[in-house]
Protein backbone atom coordinates (compact mmCIF):
# COMPACT_ATOMS: atom_id res chain seq x y z
CA UNK A 1 0.00 0.00 0.00
CA UNK A 2 1.57 3.57 -1.02
CA UNK A 3 2.18 5.88 1.60
CA UNK A 4 -1.38 7.96 1.73
CA UNK A 5 -0.38 11.82 1.90
CA UNK A 6 -2.63 13.69 4.70
CA UNK A 7 -5.48 14.55 2.37
CA UNK A 8 -6.51 12.89 -0.86
CA UNK A 9 -6.63 15.97 -2.91
CA UNK A 10 -2.47 16.20 -2.18
CA UNK A 11 -1.85 12.91 -3.54
CA UNK A 12 -1.49 13.70 -7.13
CA UNK A 13 -2.37 17.03 -9.36
CA UNK A 14 -4.66 15.09 -11.81
CA UNK A 15 -6.41 12.26 -10.37
CA UNK A 16 -6.75 9.54 -13.49
CA UNK A 17 -10.55 8.72 -13.73
CA UNK A 18 -10.77 5.97 -15.55
CA UNK A 19 -13.41 3.51 -16.79
CA UNK A 20 -11.87 -0.08 -17.74
CA UNK A 21 -13.96 -2.27 -19.95
CA UNK A 22 -11.49 -5.49 -20.24
CA UNK A 23 -9.51 -6.61 -16.99
CA UNK A 24 -6.86 -7.61 -18.38
CA UNK A 25 -6.06 -3.90 -18.82
CA UNK A 26 -6.59 -2.80 -15.30
CA UNK A 27 -3.01 -3.40 -14.64
CA UNK A 28 -0.97 -2.34 -17.41
CA UNK A 29 -2.88 1.16 -16.81
CA UNK A 30 -2.16 1.09 -13.64
CA UNK A 31 1.36 0.95 -13.97
CA UNK A 32 1.56 3.27 -16.69
CA UNK A 33 -0.18 5.52 -14.90
CA UNK A 34 2.87 5.67 -11.54
CA UNK A 35 5.63 5.50 -14.33
CA UNK A 36 4.09 8.48 -15.24
CA UNK A 37 4.52 10.18 -11.75
CA UNK A 38 0.63 9.96 -11.00
CA UNK A 39 0.53 6.82 -8.24
CA UNK A 40 -3.32 7.36 -7.89
CA UNK A 41 -6.47 6.15 -9.76
CA UNK A 42 -9.99 6.43 -9.46
CA UNK A 43 -11.54 2.98 -10.94
CA UNK A 44 -15.25 3.61 -11.84
CA UNK A 45 -17.81 1.67 -10.70
CA UNK A 46 -19.18 1.68 -14.68
CA UNK A 47 -18.56 -1.60 -16.54
CA UNK A 48 -19.12 -5.06 -15.07
CA UNK A 49 -15.65 -5.63 -14.58
CA UNK A 50 -14.89 -2.66 -12.14
CA UNK A 51 -14.54 -4.41 -9.06
CA UNK A 52 -12.14 -6.92 -10.32
CA UNK A 53 -10.30 -3.91 -11.57
CA UNK A 54 -10.11 -2.58 -8.34
CA UNK A 55 -9.19 -5.96 -6.69
CA UNK A 56 -6.51 -6.89 -9.11
CA UNK A 57 -4.77 -2.94 -9.06
CA UNK A 58 -4.93 -3.42 -5.32
CA UNK A 59 -2.98 -6.69 -5.50
CA UNK A 60 -0.54 -6.13 -8.20
CA UNK A 61 0.13 -2.52 -8.23
CA UNK A 62 0.73 -2.03 -4.51
CA UNK A 63 2.46 1.42 -5.00
CA UNK A 64 -0.46 3.05 -6.39
CA UNK A 65 -3.76 4.21 -4.32
CA UNK A 66 -6.75 3.10 -5.96
CA UNK A 67 -9.75 4.60 -5.34
CA UNK A 68 -13.52 3.37 -6.51
CA UNK A 69 -15.30 6.42 -8.38
CA UNK A 70 -19.05 6.78 -9.71
CA UNK A 71 -20.72 5.51 -6.71
CA UNK A 72 -23.56 6.26 -6.64
CA UNK A 73 -25.73 3.35 -4.69
CA UNK A 74 -25.04 3.44 -0.89
CA UNK A 75 -24.33 -0.73 -1.41
CA UNK A 76 -21.77 0.38 -3.76
CA UNK A 77 -19.51 1.21 -1.04
CA UNK A 78 -19.00 -1.55 0.81
CA UNK A 79 -18.69 -3.59 -2.07
CA UNK A 80 -15.62 -1.04 -3.80
CA UNK A 81 -14.01 -1.85 0.17
CA UNK A 82 -14.37 -5.59 0.06
CA UNK A 83 -12.77 -5.09 -3.82
CA UNK A 84 -9.72 -3.20 -2.14
CA UNK A 85 -10.91 0.53 -2.70
CA UNK A 86 -8.62 2.44 -0.13
CA UNK A 87 -10.98 5.77 -1.16
CA UNK A 88 -14.25 6.36 -2.43
CA UNK A 89 -15.32 9.02 -4.99
CA UNK A 90 -19.39 9.72 -5.85
CA UNK A 91 -20.67 12.16 -8.28
CA UNK A 92 -23.41 12.99 -5.43
CA UNK A 93 -23.81 13.65 -1.95
CA UNK A 94 -27.56 11.88 -0.98
CA UNK A 95 -27.77 11.77 2.83
CA UNK A 96 -27.44 8.00 2.55
CA UNK A 97 -24.66 8.11 0.22
CA UNK A 98 -22.83 10.16 2.54
CA UNK A 99 -23.85 7.59 5.68
CA UNK A 100 -22.70 4.51 3.27
CA UNK A 101 -19.47 5.85 2.85
CA UNK A 102 -18.85 7.49 6.02
CA UNK A 103 -19.21 4.08 7.94
CA UNK A 104 -16.65 2.07 5.12
CA UNK A 105 -14.57 4.44 7.42
CA UNK A 106 -12.84 5.02 4.06
CA UNK A 107 -11.76 8.42 2.90
CA UNK A 108 -14.35 9.79 0.29
CA UNK A 109 -14.89 12.47 -2.18
CA UNK A 110 -18.59 13.15 -1.99
CA UNK A 111 -19.96 15.02 -5.21
CA UNK A 112 -20.85 18.67 -5.32
CA UNK A 113 -22.53 21.53 -7.31
CA UNK A 114 -24.34 23.77 -5.72
CA UNK A 115 -23.41 26.04 -2.98
CA UNK A 116 -26.34 24.30 -0.75
CA UNK A 117 -24.91 20.98 -1.32
CA UNK A 118 -21.40 22.32 -0.67
CA UNK A 119 -23.06 23.76 2.69
CA UNK A 120 -24.46 20.36 3.62
CA UNK A 121 -21.59 18.33 3.39
CA UNK A 122 -19.31 20.76 5.48
CA UNK A 123 -22.17 20.37 8.27
CA UNK A 124 -20.75 16.75 8.10
CA UNK A 125 -17.52 17.88 9.21
CA UNK A 126 -16.49 16.63 5.45
CA UNK A 127 -14.36 19.45 3.81
CA UNK A 128 -12.45 17.88 0.79
CA UNK A 129 -15.79 16.73 -1.99
CA UNK A 130 -15.01 16.37 -5.68
CA UNK A 131 -17.15 19.36 -7.84
CA UNK A 132 -19.00 17.61 -10.69
CA UNK A 133 -19.25 18.03 -13.14
CA UNK A 134 -16.83 20.72 -13.39
CA UNK A 135 -16.88 22.52 -16.49
CA UNK A 136 -21.01 22.55 -17.14
CA UNK A 137 -21.78 23.28 -13.39
CA UNK A 138 -19.61 26.69 -13.87
CA UNK A 139 -16.39 25.58 -13.58
CA UNK A 140 -12.94 27.70 -12.37
CA UNK A 141 -15.20 30.82 -12.29
CA UNK A 142 -17.65 29.17 -9.87
CA UNK A 143 -14.86 27.62 -7.47
CA UNK A 144 -13.15 30.87 -7.68
CA UNK A 145 -16.27 32.80 -6.77
CA UNK A 146 -17.09 30.31 -3.58
CA UNK A 147 -13.85 30.45 -2.41
CA UNK A 148 -13.87 33.69 -0.19
CA UNK A 149 -17.90 32.73 1.17
CA UNK A 150 -16.89 29.48 1.67
CA UNK A 151 -13.35 28.53 2.87
CA UNK A 152 -13.70 25.79 4.83
CA UNK A 153 -14.27 23.39 1.27
CA UNK A 154 -11.60 22.39 -0.75
CA UNK A 155 -12.09 20.45 -4.20
CA UNK A 156 -11.31 17.80 -7.31
CA UNK A 157 -13.34 19.90 -9.85
CA UNK A 158 -13.93 16.77 -12.27
CA UNK A 159 -16.22 16.38 -15.57
CA UNK A 160 -14.64 18.57 -18.81
CA UNK A 161 -11.46 18.88 -17.48
CA UNK A 162 -8.94 18.31 -20.40
CA UNK A 163 -4.81 18.99 -19.87
CA UNK A 164 -5.40 22.66 -21.26
CA UNK A 165 -7.68 23.96 -18.82
CA UNK A 166 -6.56 21.94 -15.71
CA UNK A 167 -4.48 24.58 -14.94
CA UNK A 168 -6.92 28.01 -14.12
CA UNK A 169 -8.27 24.74 -11.72
CA UNK A 170 -5.09 24.07 -9.94
CA UNK A 171 -3.98 27.75 -9.40
CA UNK A 172 -7.21 28.34 -7.47
CA UNK A 173 -6.67 28.35 -3.34
CA UNK A 174 -9.73 25.89 -2.90
CA UNK A 175 -8.57 22.90 -5.95
CA UNK A 176 -5.99 20.50 -4.40
CA UNK A 177 -6.29 18.18 -7.38
CA UNK A 178 -8.45 17.84 -10.70
CA UNK A 179 -9.63 14.56 -12.01
CA UNK A 180 -9.73 13.48 -15.62
CA UNK A 181 -10.37 10.46 -18.00
CA UNK A 182 -8.16 12.43 -20.43
CA UNK A 183 -4.91 10.12 -19.35
CA UNK A 184 -6.67 6.99 -20.01
CA UNK A 185 -8.57 7.63 -24.05
CA UNK A 186 -9.86 4.90 -25.57
CA UNK A 187 -7.88 4.19 -28.38
CA UNK A 188 -4.79 4.08 -26.72
CA UNK A 189 -6.43 1.66 -24.60
CA UNK A 190 -7.98 -0.26 -27.12
CA UNK A 191 -3.98 -0.18 -28.54
CA UNK A 192 -2.43 -1.53 -25.65
CA UNK A 193 -0.39 1.69 -26.07
CA UNK A 194 0.76 1.99 -22.14
CA UNK A 195 3.80 4.60 -23.53
CA UNK A 196 1.21 6.56 -24.34
CA UNK A 197 -0.34 6.44 -21.34
CA UNK A 198 3.01 6.96 -18.86
CA UNK A 199 3.83 10.16 -21.42
CA UNK A 200 0.23 11.38 -20.89
CA UNK A 201 0.88 10.94 -17.14
CA UNK A 202 4.23 12.56 -17.22
CA UNK A 203 2.79 15.24 -18.72
CA UNK A 204 0.05 15.95 -16.18
CA UNK A 205 1.88 15.07 -13.35
CA UNK A 206 3.97 17.98 -14.41
CA UNK A 207 1.09 20.73 -13.83
CA UNK A 208 1.75 20.15 -10.02
CA UNK A 209 5.12 21.51 -10.43
C1 LIG B 1 -16.09 11.53 -13.62
O1 LIG B 1 -16.72 10.54 -13.29
O2 LIG B 1 -15.43 12.16 -12.80
C2 LIG B 1 -16.15 12.01 -15.02
O3 LIG B 1 -16.77 11.11 -15.86
C3 LIG B 1 -14.82 12.37 -15.56
O4 LIG B 1 -15.09 13.38 -16.44
P1 LIG B 1 -14.30 13.48 -17.82
O5 LIG B 1 -14.50 12.16 -18.52
O6 LIG B 1 -14.98 14.61 -18.53
O7 LIG B 1 -12.87 13.75 -17.51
Amino acid sequence: MPSSPESLLDAVPVMPVVVVHDLADAVPIARALVAGGLPAIELTLRTPVALDAIAAIAAEVPEILVGAGTIVTPGQAKQAQDAGAQFLVSPGATPSLLAAMTDTGLRFLPGTATVSEVLAVLELGVTEMKFFPAEASGGAPFLSSIASPVPAARFCPTGGITATSAPRYLALPNVGCVGGSWLTPSDLVAAGDWAGIESLAREAAALGD
